[in-house]
């Protein structure tokens, strides 16, 4: 009875999420992207707006629904997830940066669709970098409290800490990318500048509502 009348973790808190993958145009009917499912990103918007939070969900391509009370903007190529970030940050309290984001986009982009060659030979791709979305963010005068994420491919314990301090945010979350992408469990290591710690292998809308508990106390404290 007396926790119903609790205010809820996030009640009155505003946070801004990127979820899924990036698409990067080739030409009209062609692109990169990666093995993102948005499956983590999404669940952490439907955590956090199940503890009161007033939530926006800035994604690129997946299969998902926008989870309940949850405002999507949707995206295709990282310089529109910027924009769309960006045109949303103002007032927010705490930017989860959980998209994989292409690193690179392709300069040379076709704006006709790219025949076969007669004698065989491949068409040449030239790439720029993309914007750094979380770490634009991290570096607004008046930023919220940001959060990113990392999947690598090993030495996670090393490679999340020195890029928590690169990003210049409070808190990383790591995870294994082969060992999440597209998979409904996962699991977490957080590093922030106390050191790091393990949320152990469970599912990933369980493990949301846990991040949203790391989330909202270190927040408070900031
Ligand atoms: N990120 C972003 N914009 C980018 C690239 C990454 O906002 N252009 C965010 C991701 O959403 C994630 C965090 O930055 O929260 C870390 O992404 P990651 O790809 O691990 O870091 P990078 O700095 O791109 O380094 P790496 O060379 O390891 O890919
Ligand atoms: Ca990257």
């Amino acid at each position: 009875i007396i926790a119903a009348f609790q205010p809820k973790l996030l009640s009155g808190k505003r946070v801004l999420l990127t979820a899924g993958p990036t698409f990067e145009p080739i030409d009209p009917v062609r692109g990169i992207t990666n093995l993102s499912s948005g499956k983590m990103g999404y669940a952490l918007a439907r955590a956090a707006r199940e503890a009161g939070a007033a939530v926006v969900l800035v994604s690129g391509p997946t299969a998902l629904a926008a989870p309940y009370g949850v405002r999507r903007v949707d995206v295709q190529t990282a310089q529109q997830m910027r924009d769309a970030v960006l045109a949303n940050v103002a007032g927010q309290d705490v930017f989860v940066a959980v998209a994989a984001v292409a690193d690179w986009r392709v300069a040379n982009v076709s704006t006709q669709k790219l025949k076969k060659d007669e004698d065989g030979k491949a068409p040449l791709l030239e790439f720029e970098q993309n914007p750094d979305i979380l770490a634009e963010v991290a570096a607004l005068p008046v930023r919220p409290y940001c959060v990113g994420f990392a999947a690598e491919s090993e030495n996670l314990e090393q490679y999340g800490a020195a890029k928590r301090v690169r990003k210049n945010i409070p808190l990383l979350v790591g995870n294994i990318g082969h060992q999440t992408f597209g998979r409904d469990d996962n699991a977490l290591m957080l590093f922030d500048a106390q050191g790091h710690s393990d949320l152990p292998r469970a599912d990933k809308q369980t493990l949301a509502r846990q991040l949203v508990r790391e989330i909202a106390r270190r927040m408070l404290q900031h």
